[in-house]
């Protein structure tokens, strides 16, 4: 897969634009659709230091990212004050304590054994953080790395591409619908109109930018 974004300088802010630093909304209002045990594990691709990762933890659910920034990963244990030791794999780094496991490195290094008996996949700001022309080869890295059928939550944006260049990418819920066929279907669980809260994209020139959570669900194929 090859990036044209340079995410290791964005990391080298203080606070990169996308660190929402809360408990994303969606999942806390969503996640009980799903009905997970606690000790499910649940896949964060592309996991930033998001406070998600400790909120999942802290509800007893095992918590797997996969995240490039080396930066990022230590800056989320060092704020959330965990320990971790790190342990070298093959082609990414696992940083491990109990109940989180963050991979740094490319998601493209993600092995299926990494994710044994993964319930949920939690895409929030990922698919969105992916170039168009790399989104069927992770879509079709996730359908390797874990189980046939496993449902996730996504969320993502919608908002006039020719205005703003991204990250993060405009990706219409059409679009994640026809990405992610035949394997699953979309119900749409929420759309927020967004505009008001992102005064930097309004100046940019931007008339809208809509939120939305979707629920996907394993199809019969
Ligand atoms: C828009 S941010 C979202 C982070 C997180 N999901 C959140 O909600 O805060 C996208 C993240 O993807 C990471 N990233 C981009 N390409 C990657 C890749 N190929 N493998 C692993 N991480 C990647 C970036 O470093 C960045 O932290």
């Amino acid at each position: 897969m090859k990036q044209t974004v340079d995410w290791h300088s964005h990391w080298t802010r203080k606070s990169p634009g996308f660190h929402e630093g809360q408990v994303n909304s969606y999942l806390e209002q969503f996640l009980p659709l799903y009905k997970l045990q606690p000790g499910d594990t649940i896949f964060m691709p592309l996991c930033g230091k998001a406070v998600d990762i400790l909120w999942l933890s802290q509800q007893g659910y095992q918590v797997v990212g996969v995240e490039l920034s080396e930066v990022a990963i230590e800056s989320f244990f060092a704020e959330s004050d965990i320990d971790f030791v790190k342990v070298q794999h093959e082609n990414l780094v696992a940083y491990e304590s109990p109940g989180i496991t963050l991979y740094q490195g490319n998601y493209m290094n993600m092995q299926a054994d990494y994710l044994t008996g993964c319930k949920l996949v939690y895409d929030r700001a990922s698919i969105v953080a992916i170039e168009s022309f790399n989104r069927k080869s992770y879509k079709l890295k996730m359908l390797d790395i874990v189980s046939p059928g496993t449902p996730m939550l996504l969320v993502t944006l919608d908002y006039d591409q020719t205005v703003m260049q991204g990250p993060p990418f405009s990706v219409p819920v059409s679009e994640v619908e026809e990405l992610y066929l035949p394997e699953y279907q979309l119900e749409l669980l929420q759309s927020n109109e967004q505009i008001e809260e992102r005064p930097k994209w309004r100046e940019i020139g931007l008339g809208s930018l809509l939120e939305s959570a979707l629920r996907l669900t394993a199809n019969e194929v």
